[in-house]
């Protein structure tokens, strides 16, 4: 049937979060990936037989053990802070940037440094089971663009960004001129665009307001707008930080007033940690469509603070979660997931009527979630035909693996054409 052109078909138990439902199971599912590598078809594992062909080709997955998920968006993380992922988180946030980050970012002016890192990175985050990356880089356009070509080299979708900053007065090696940071944004674009890389794409990058004049971010903001652009930057992340802003922009309202002036808040805008913003900058966001990547690990490791995500979720502002690599020390979004509970149950410890987010809600952020939250949700983030087929198998019992099953439950429910069928068979 000229119909059935998809290939190959995995037949199993999909788990994954919908726009209305923060986990659904299908057990005995059905999934059709077509050679575009989209979904074609999602549906039960009954109706196996009305797909078959002689060409077909299905993956047949234990469902005691195992599971399909999609692959977890990592929403912020800097992938040239990986080679001290684990150490040096003895210092507030100000001070951590000068004394740490500034010196080791200056190394990617070494285009080998820069390699073995963002190799490792890129390797390391898609064994964690991250499908989408959106990524800092470093003030160096040509490392930026090696950074790209490796993702794109190992298959992750990945939004890159060359950091801009043409204010540093605490390591001035480290920064650069404002017709600089315009002029390498625009080659890094550009030539990021030639490369045509099916998964991914340039971000504008204002490290932080702090860091930025406020020419630079009226440019990196038209930059934007004239090219269609994802944008990223942090804000708000400890109170030092906030008060620092209050003195540098006088005349604006609020952190969140510097972006919005500048045209950098719209609805492809992520902003990392927020941890101490008011409603009426919430409202802004909400307003323009921008999001935040809420990254507890980096938060608590940097004394930063504690988001309140039920807080923001109940301003319909869009939120993901991120590593914050390396304010944040683990590259694992596993890790991340866990720590947005614990920081939701610190929170709880504080006011026992707190809205503890559950463990269902979290999966949610750490898949469509992020997806929403860059603005890629068309393309990836759930199982929804159409959309790209960036998926995990998780196997709880493999071999030498983390985790004892003890009770494997009924058994194996996998059936094909009505009937039970024995896992691990690879079908016809
Ligand atoms: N704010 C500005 N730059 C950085 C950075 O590299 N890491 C974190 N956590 N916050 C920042
Ligand atoms: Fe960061």
């Amino acid at each position: 049937h000229c119909a059935y052109r998809w290939s190959p078909s995995l037949v199993g138990t999909f788990v994954h979060a919908t726009y209305h439902t923060a986990v659904e199971i299908l057990e005995d599912g059905l999934l059709g990936v077509d050679t575009e590598g989209k979904i074609a078809f999602i549906g039960s594992g009954k109706e196996v037989d009305r797909l078959y062909y002689p060409k077909a080709h299905f993956v047949v997955i234990d469902v005691c053990s195992e599971f399909f998920m999609p692959g977890m968006v990592d929403t912020h993380i800097h992938a040239s802070q990986y080679s001290y992922a684990g150490t040096a988180l003895d210092m507030p946030l100000l001070q951590w940037l000068n004394m740490y980050t500034f010196p080791v970012e200056a190394c990617y002016k070494d285009l080998e440094f820069a390699r073995n890192v963002y190799t490792h990175i890129v390797k390391r985050t898609l064994r964690n089971g991250t499908t989408t990356a959106c990524y800092f880089a470093t003030i160096h356009t040509d490392a930026s663009l090696l950074l790209g070509q490796i993702a794109n080299d190992f298959g992750q979708r990945a939004l890159v960004g060359k950091v801009c900053m043409d204010t540093n007065n605490f390591f001035p090696h480290y920064k650069e001129t404002l017709d600089e940071s315009e002029g390498e944004t625009n080659r890094f674009i550009g030539e990021l665009l030639k490369k045509k890389y099916p998964l991914v794409r340039p971000v504008v990058t204002p490290r932080f307001a702090p860091s930025c004049s406020a020419t630079l971010l009226g440019h990196l903001g038209e930059i934007a707008q004239n090219n269609d652009l994802h944008i990223q930057s942090h804000i708000s992340e400890t109170k030092e930080e906030v008060n620092l802003v209050k003195e540098l922009f006088p005349d604006y309202d609020s952190y969140t007033d510097v972006y919005h002036r500048h045209n950098l808040l719209t609805d492809k805008t992520v902003m990392a940690h927020g941890c101490h913003l008011t409603d009426g900058e919430l409202k802004l966001f909400r307003e323009t469509g921008a999001s935040i990547a809420h990254c507890p690990n980096s938060n608590i490791s940097l004394c930063s603070g504690m988001l309140d995500v039920r807080r923001v979720l109940n301003h319909k502002v869009k939120l993901g979660l991120g590593t914050d690599v390396a304010g944040g020390y683990s590259p694992s979004m596993l890790d991340a997931v866990r720590r947005t509970l614990d920081t939701s149950k610190a929170l709880t410890i504080q006011d026992t009527q707190y809205h503890t987010l559950t463990f269902e809600e979290v999966f949610r952020l750490a898949t469509l979630g992020g997806s929403q939250a860059l603005s890629l949700d068309e393309n990836t983030g759930n199982f929804e035909v159409g959309k790209d087929f960036d998926a995990l198998r998780v196997n709880t019992d493999a071999a030498g693996g983390p985790i004892d099953l003890i009770n494997h439950g009924e058994g194996p429910k996998v059936y094909v054409a009505g009937k039970r069928v024995v896992p691990f068979v690879e079908r016809p």
